[in-house]
């Protein structure tokens, strides 16, 4: 257990959510933002209250996704995350806006501490987390400070992703990081490639997302995410989350 008092106030600070989502993925736009912008609200619509954490700290982008604004949040005891058709969102560009935010070393841990230690939260049934690609410091620290985050993992079927993935998936097991399950974004032709790779890991094979022209148009604007085909798989996939 870390001696900072600010892991402390973040485990303070999530007293009240129930369950947290890490979405995670070994590579770089591969749809790790938008599933977790449209999970987000979708589990919001459905009446829970949902939080959306974006954690990816030097190109936040679910503001992006989802429309919502980048003004200073309110600061009453803590900040209170900004409530966006019902989802309480929080992210870098709060604080960074839409300037570059240059991060080494220890300044990533720093960050992803600070947010969780400042973000008020209150009662959840779901935090979604945005993960940033890849095995870095995010992911790491992620498991180190809030354990009991599962990790909604997203591929596609590349063949380059799926390599990704599986050491992703290698490394949740080495430190006992729980994972949700394994979803296939951007499907295009059917294969079992992303199902072979949650069966060797033995890890939940949560289905696939299609490939979606209408997402780009919809970015923005939460109705129109809501109306994708995208959304609507990703609606299906909600029980075998436990959602
Ligand atoms: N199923 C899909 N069909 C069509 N386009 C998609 C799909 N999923 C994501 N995209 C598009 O791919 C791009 C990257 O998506 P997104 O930002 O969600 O990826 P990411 O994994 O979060 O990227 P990064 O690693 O940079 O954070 C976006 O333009 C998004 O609209
Ligand atoms: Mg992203």
């Amino acid at each position: 257990m870390s001696l900072d008092p600010r892991a402390e106030g973040a485990h303070a600070r999530l007293a009240d959510v129930k369950r947290i989502l890490a979405v995670t993925g070994g590579k770089g736009g591969i749809g790790k933002s938008s599933v977790a912008s449209v999970l987000a609200l979708a589990s919001a619509r459905s009446g829970r209250p949902t939080g959306l954490l974006d954690l990816d700290l030097t190109s936040p982008s679910t503001h992006v996704l989802l429309g919502y604004p980048t003004a200073f949040p309110e600061e009453p005891f803590g900040i209170d995350p900004c409530d966006h058709h019902g989802v309480r969102c929080m992210s870098i560009a709060h604080f960074a806006r839409d300037h570059a935010a240059p991060m080494r070393g220890d300044d990533t841990t720093n960050a992803l501490l600070e947010l969780l230690a400042i973000t008020n939260w209150r009662e959840l049934d779901l935090l979604v987390v945005d993960m940033p690609p890849g095995l870095g410091d995010a992911v790491l620290d992620l498991a180190r400070i809030v354990p009991r985050a599962e990790h909604l993992v997203v591929t596609t079927s590349s063949r380059v992703v799926l390599h990704s993935v599986d050491r992703m998936l290698q490394l949740l097991g080495k430190i006992g990081a729980p994972v949700a399950g394994v979803i296939e974004n951007m499907t295009r032709a059917s294969s079992a490639a992303s199902a072979e790779l949650a069966a060797r890991h033995d890890v939940v094979y949560l289905g696939a997302l299609p490939f979606d022209v209408a997402l780009e148009d919809a970015a923005g604007d939460p109705d129109a995410l809501c109306a994708t085909d995208f959304a609507g798989e990703l609606q299906r996939c909600l029980p075998a989350l436990g959602l």
